[in-house]
């Protein structure tokens, strides 16, 4: 093992490993039921229509598709994806657009963009753990904001109290991160009213307003909002609206392709510190996701997918009804969309031990604390409903309510009838 570990850079060391990465590692034994990555269901995969495409980049498109492409992304598609947004009502052109290797690497281009060492991100507690693995990487903090307790976004006389503590502390805040729809982990959408609100708020504070939408397409039941980015197009359309979009739940993850909606000015900017990542996306997939668009089969692709997940999530609900302990302080989303549900435990459930008695039990959730950058809860889980099959859901739920119960059970008993953690 090489001995690098006194030259790395203080990015290097503020890096933290993904606890869900770890969690998925785990979660490769055999026989047990996972319910803590976010993969898309296999079975919505379109395989033979992307296969015909990707045959038809070879004989139509070959030299450019093999080829280097621009940093912005390819022409084709660009052209697709300003279509496609505005069947959904988002006006774009091309000069909006950037094509990146998938949202996750737009997240991490805003605070190597944005931060110096110890700036600040506005961001749900709890939020997506690969935004706070961004920001840790460029030394960035989050300034933690709680969701109301109607769960239609955030607590706005918190932000602003939070926001103004910040600044009377020479704190440095550079932006604000939300997911309005279907947020990771909650899986909480934003109101009409609290997306008009937030919009406000980034106007007042001039504060770029970084909107991760990778669930939008993917709802199954209620009314579509306006995205934040259409409230600012739809209205004073100042352009400080950034937002980020995937086809990794909507079509194909492995694809590795998303793109992002902004003021052409700031995709210049984005241009430029994607340059010294990747110098284009994928240009292949590009094309080749191109001529699937061109096909107009996307379109029932996302419908399928959005009735098998409201099918399956309705059922992990009904399992979750049938098995879970009745409480008053156990309790879950019910989300209208997405791939999760959050369920909220007894405030002395540490969900971070309990995975080692889950996964014993051979099942698997992600832990509520890898969603906080400090100060995290414990007693919460995130759960995934799209991936498992439905017998798997309902095996998996029985399997953790047991465990639940069990802890439940052992603290009811007093310090007599618990046992010590398992070490592992
Ligand atoms: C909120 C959020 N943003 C971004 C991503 C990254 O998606 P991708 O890089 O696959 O586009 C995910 C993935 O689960 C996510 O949940």
């Amino acid at each position: 093992m090489p001995k690098f570990d006194s030259l790395y850079s203080k990015n290097a060391l503020s890096m933290k490993k993904s606890v869900i990465r770890e969690l998925l590692k785990l979660t490769t034994q055999p026989d047990i039921i996972s319910f803590a990555g976010g993969l898309p269901a296999p079975e919505t995969f379109p395989v033979e229509d992307l296969r015909v495409a990707a045959d038809a980049v070879f004989t139509k498109h070959a030299a450019k598709a093999l080829q280097y492409g621009t940093t912005e992304g390819d022409n084709d598609l660009k052209a697709e994806l300003v279509k496609y947004e505005a069947r959904q009502g988002v006006t774009l052109t091309p000069e909006n657009l950037l094509i990146v290797s998938a949202s996750q690497q737009a997240l991490d281009m805003l605070p190597k963009l944005f931060l110096d060492p110890g700036d600040y991100v506005i961001a749900g507690r709890p939020t997506y753990v690969g935004t706070i693995q961004a920001i840790q990487s460029y030394q960035g903090k989050v300034l933690g904001i709680p969701f109301s307790t109607d769960n239609d976004g955030f607590d706005m006389v918190e932000l602003e109290k939070r926001y103004a503590r910040a600044v009377r502390d020479g704190k440095k805040v550079k932006y604000v991160y939300v997911i309005p729809d279907f947020q990771n982990p909650s899986g909480i959408c934003w109101s009409l009213e609290k997306r008009k609100a937030i919009l406000k708020f980034a106007y007042d504070h001039d504060l770029p307003l970084v909107e991760d939408a990778p669930y939008r397409e993917v709802r199954f039941m209620g009314e579509t909002l306006p995205s934040i980015y259409q409230l600012d197009q739809q209205g004073e359309n100042r352009g400080i609206v950034i937002n980020m979009k995937t086809f990794s739940k909507i079509l194909v993850p492995g694809a590795r392709v998303g793109w992002v909606m902004a003021h052409p000015e700031f995709i210049q900017k984005l241009v430029i510190a994607k340059q010294a990542m990747d110098l284009c996306t994928n240009v292949f997939a590009q094309k080749w996701l191109a001529e699937y668009l061109k096909t107009g089969k996307l379109y029932a692709v996302i419908e399928n997918t959005c009735k098998l997940y409201r099918d399956k999530r309705n059922h992990m609900v009904a399992m979750l009804e049938k098995y879970m302990p009745k409480r008053y302080d156990l309790t879950w989303t019910k989300p209208e969309g997405g791939l999760f549900l959050w369920i909220s435990l007894p405030k002395y459930i540490d969900t971070d031990q309990m995975i080692f008695k889950a996964v014993e039990r051979k099942v698997a959730y992600v832990v509520g604390s890898a969603f906080y950058f400090d100060e995290p809860e414990h007693n919460a889980m995130r759960i995934n409903f799209s991936y498992s099959g439905f017998e798997q859901i309902e095996e998996g739920v029985k399997r953790l309510a047991e465990v639940v119960k069990a802890e439940i059970e052992a603290h009811e008993a007093g310090p007599r009838g618990r046992t010590a953690p398992e070490g592992m």
